[in-house]
Order: structure tokens, then C-alpha cells, then sequence
């Protein structure tokens, strides 16, 4: 029997991914890709949430995340890259599960309250909208996930999964309301495990403005394939406020986040570090270059292998049918349960591609 735990996370369309994307989520999805059963979702459904008049480009960001997910070292053959669209247990399981939650308790999503805010829908965002943050329990539940590897972000939306996982299990799997998560009762009776959010080391990288989260709306990023002129000019852009070379600087700034987060050699990052926080005759001109240098030697080879598939959509979209057809044979199985347990079980189904 298969007893690796499922690893389910996802990204939405949005354009290339960045740097950001790469410390806070998918350098952990390298590594569980050797040890876990990994499905990473391409959530297109999600992107008409708020780009509907524009299905041409969500087309191509689509396969151009699949090209970052390649060249940040993903690999097809170990972790399966899934379609939204093409694993319809989602879209069925969403419609479902939009019965267990309250309206309220979905509107009431930190997550999805600052995204009113930053995007500035006011009250004209489409009924879809919130309905993405229920779909979103179903792109993890219809996998039976454990962990969801994610930025901070993210965890509000992971607390209302865990609760619609609790809730469905308690309603239609006999489990006793007072029954805790990691219960053996839980997870033997259970249709869903109760799924953790895996939060990254990084949970949230500054942005070059040195103020806000790097986040593409913001205009703050550095992509997987900017150049290393790009990059020193973006890193030199960076906002520290610290005045000269014997300044103390402050050891939270954001470019000690970077000199963490960046700086492969840990005894050149700490000597650095303690440099800066003493003001010991280190300008940030010149931390700025070695943070610069060490980030384009992270993307020189991800700049490689992307460019191995630049103009080869066919070969992508292989690899999106392979992925989305295993993700399909887990969540078919996934959703007949949850049929079965609560009374939409008939007759069987089967999916091909
Ligand atoms: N909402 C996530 C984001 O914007 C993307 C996403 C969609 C996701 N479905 C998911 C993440 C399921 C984790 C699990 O980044």
C-alpha cells in the first residue's frame, strides 16, 4: 500500500513567478518532491476571479508557470503538475462544500479581506471571488492532502480547509463532534485528513521597495530570468534609510532578510551581518553587490533550463495532460468517497484523458 503522505499546493496565473515564489514555497516543493506524493495545481479557474475579460493571457501565464515550476527544478516525473480546470472533483467538491460553510465565515478570511482592500474591488468583485477561497478547500481536500507547502499569507485560507475537512468528516463519517484532529478515529473514519499548512522559513520576502511583500501587482520582483544587469539594478533600488558606512544598521531591515535569505556562504552572511549591525565601515552599496552576485548565481542555471522549453508549448502541455491525469486518479477516488459518505453516491465514473 502507498503510505506517503500527499503534498497539495498551487499557484494562480498570474504571470512569471519570482524569487519570492522560489524561497517561500517552491524550494521546500523541491525537496518534498523526493519523499512525498506532490501534486502542484496551476489554479487557472482562480485567475478569472479577477481577470475574466483576459482568458488569452491566464492561457499563456499558465504555461508560463509550468515553464518557472521546470527551470526552478521541479521535476515532472516525481511531482505531478495539475490543470484546475481539467480536475473536475474540484469544481464538484467546491459546489459541495459551499454548503457546509456559512457565508459570513467565508467573508470573514483575513486573506480575502486584504485582497478587497489591495486590489481595490470595493463591493464589485464577482460572486466567484469569494467563492475561490471555498474552491481553494477543495483544490486541497479533493487530494487528501497532510501538509500544504505555503507563504504566511496563505494560512487563513488553510484554517478554513481544516475546518471543512472537520466539519464534512463529523457530518456525514459518524466521527463524534469532541473528536481532535490527529485523533486515530479522525483518520480511520475520515473521508479528509485534517491538512497543515507548511509555512517556509521565508514566509514572506520584502519586495525591492524594501517595504512591502514582493508581489508582481506591486511592482517590486525579481524574476526568474532577469539578467544580472536587472537584478543589481533592482537589489541597488532596495530602501534601508541608513545613512553611512558607520551607521548601526538594524538586523530586521530587509536587507538582512536578503543577506539571510541569499547569501549561500553562512560564515560570509553572519560576518556581514555583524558588520552591518555594529556599523562597522560596511556600506549597503556594497552588500547590495554581494547580495546581487549571490542571486543571479542562484538563477543562472533555473535561466538554463528555462530556456529549454522557451518555445515548446507542446512539450509543456504534455507534461500539464501526465500531471493532471494522476491528479485526476487521486481526486476520482477522493470524490467518490465524499459521495458516497454523503449521499451523492449512485454509480461509478471514470475520467480519461
Ligand atoms: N491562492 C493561492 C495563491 O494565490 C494559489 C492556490 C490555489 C493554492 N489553490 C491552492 C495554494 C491550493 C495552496 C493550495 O498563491
Amino acid at each position: 500500500m502507498n503510505t506517503r503522505e500527499v503534498i497539495l499546493t498551487g499557484d494562480t496565473p498570474t504571470g512569471q513567478l519570482h524569487i519570492g515564489h522560489y524561497v517561500g514555497s517552491v524550494r521546500r516543493r523541491i525537496e518534498l518532491q523526493e519523499t512525498h506524493d506532490c501534486y502542484f495545481l496551476l489554479a487557472n479557474l482562480h485567475a478569472y476571479t479577477t481577470r475574466s475579460e483576459y482568458p488569452d493571457e491566464i492561457h499563456a501565464d499558465t504555461l508560463e508557470i509550468v515553464r518557472d515550476y521546470l527551470a526552478m527544478g521541479i521535476d515532472p516525473n516525481k511531482a505531478a503538475i495539475t490543470l484546475q480546470s481539467e480536475t473536475p472533483a474540484i469544481a464538484e467538491l467546491t459546489f459541495l462544500f459551499a454548503m457546509l460553510l456559512p457565508f459570513n465565515r467565508v467573508m470573514r478570511n483575513p486573506t480575502l479581506k486584504e485582497e478587497i482592500k489591495v486590489k481595490d474591488l470595493g463591493e464589485n468583485y464577482s460572486f466567484g471571488f469569494p467563492l475561490y477561497a471555498v474552491g481553494q478547500t477543495a483544490d486541497i481536500l479533493a487530494f487528501r492532502a497532510h501538509a500544504v507547502p505555503v507563504g504566511e499569507d496563505q494560512i487563513p485560507h488553510i484554517e478554513l480547509t481544516r475546518e471543512v475537512a472537520r466539519r464534512f468528516n463529523k457530518l456525514y463519517c459518524g466521527i463524534d463532534e469532541n473528536v481532535e484532529d490527529d485523533d486515530p478515529e479522525m483518520i480511520e473514519k475520515g473521508v479528509f485528513p485534517i491538512p497543515k499548512a507548511d509555512v517556509g522559513k521565508v514566509g514572506r520576502l520584502i519586495g525591492t521597495d524594501g517595504i512591502n511583500k514582493m508581489s508582481k501587482s506591486l511592482d517590486n520582483v525579481i524574476l526568474i530570468t532577469d539578467t544580472p544587469k536587472r537584478v543589481k539594478k533592482k537589489i541597488g533600488q532596495i530602501y534601508t534609510g541608513r545613512q553611512s558606512m558607520t551607521d548601526p544598521g538594524d538586523p530586521e531591515s530587509s536587507l538582512m532578510q536578503y543577506v539571510d535569505t541569499f547569501i549561500a556562504d553562512k560564515n560570509r552572511a553572519l560576518e556581514l551581518k555583524d558588520k552591518y549591525v555594529r556599523g562597522d565601515n560596511i556600506g549597503d552599496g556594497h552588500i547590495k553587490v554581494e547580495i546581487a552576485e549571490a542571486i543571479s548565481n542562484l538563477l543562472e542555471p533555473m535561466q538554463e533550463r528555462r530556456a529549454e522549453y522557451e518555445n515548446d508549448d507542446d512539450t509543456i502541455i504534455d507534461i500539464i495532460r501526465d500531471g493532471t491525469r494522476r491528479a485526476n486518479e487521486q481526486t476520482e477516488k477522493t470524490l467518490a468517497l465524499a459521495k458516497e459518505a454523503s449521499g451523492l453516491g449512485f454509480f461509478d465514473r471514470t475520467i480519461t484523458f
